[in-house]
């Protein structure tokens, strides 16, 4: 197995990984990211050109590095150009999407490790059936994964702690603050968040407390963002698969119930800022 890593993968181009893609390329590294559906690719060019352009503004990088950041990504959406030491995918929240996927990458890559940035699919189980599940490791990076410093490392059941190690060392070095976590349900910060979300959708449903008063009131309180604002920046249709996920595994717990409000505008298409109206219009 190749312990360097030089060369990184990324399947899927939407939110998570165009800024998967531009931490990488950020750090040096040279990045192939892949998606099915190339408009999303074109999507994600600009997105992070627009992201470099805005640190080019602040003069927290030059123009001249802009662009070598920008050289770096190749955007691609033939899966067998997808060749590179570590590969992250991060398309649909969906075990049998993810296992097929990494299948296919682990034919094209036998030396490489895969990596998933899953919010709650357990990585054990995505693991399963695959060559090698001891180089299968979940890399959770957070919204948006260019800025926030946070990512979770997660080691399945049968992850090497040699692996772990290595990809906490990486990420390290991209200037993220990563953390190391065992293969649970939410792993850490999802489940630790989640009543932050259920709660407050509770509270409306209820009508307690309207959307914006329980933003404001979360914002006042030192919070960056409100619980509403942050489900549209999401995805309501990702927050509620989450919280679904969640939900099962932990065998029904009330706690973890999902919201029938948010069911609602998913299945209206209201999905937050990528469709353009989730519980606020943008
Ligand atoms: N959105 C968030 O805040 C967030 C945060 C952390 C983790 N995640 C996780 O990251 C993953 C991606 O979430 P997202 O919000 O970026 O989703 P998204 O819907 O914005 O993007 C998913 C992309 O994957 C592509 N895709 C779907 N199936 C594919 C396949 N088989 N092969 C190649 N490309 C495929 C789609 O075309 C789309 O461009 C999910 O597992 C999600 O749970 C999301």
């Amino acid at each position: 197995m190749n312990v360097e890593i030089k060369t990184i993968g990324v399947a899927g181009a939407g939110t998570m990984g165009s800024g998967i893609a531009q931490v990488f390329a950020q750090a040096g590294y040279t990045v192939s990211i892949y998606d099915q559906i190339p408009a999303m690719l074109q999507k994600a060019k600009s997105g992070i050109e627009s992201n470099l352009a805005i640190l080019v503004s602040k003069t927290k990088i030059t123009e001249a590095e802009a662009d070598s950041i920008l050289g770096k990504i190749s955007f691609t959406s033939d899966i067998e150009n997808v060749k590179a030491d570590f590969i992250i995918e991060a398309i649909i929240e969906n075990l049998k999407a993810k296992q097929e996927l990494f299948k296919e990458l682990s034919i094209l890559n036998p030396e490489s490790i895969l990596a998933t940035n899953t919010s709650t699919i357990p990585v054990t189980q995505i693991a399963f059936g695959l060559p090698h599940p001891e180089r299968v490791i979940g890399v959770h990076f957070f919204n948006p994964a260019q800025i926030m410093k946070l990512v979770e490392i997660i080691s399945g059941i049968e992850t090497t702690d040699e692996i772990a190690q290595l990809v906490y060392n990486m990420i390290q070095k991209c200037g993220k603050s990563p953390i190391k976590a065992k293969d649970a349900p939410g792993f850490i910060v999802n489940r630790v968040a989640r009543p932050f979300y259920t709660e407050s959708q509770k509270l409306v449903e209820e009508q307690v407390a309207s959307v914006e008063d329980l933003d404001l009131l979360l914002e006042s309180a030192g919070f960056k963002m409100g619980p509403f604002k942050l489900m549209d920046l999401i995805g309501n249709d990702v927050n509620f698969s989450v919280t679904k996920s969640l939900f099962e595994q932990f065998y029904y717990e009330s706690r973890f119930r999902p919201s029938r409000i948010q069911e609602q505008l998913v299945s209206g298409g209201l999905l937050g800022r990528k469709s353009g109206r989730g519980f606020y219009k943008y």
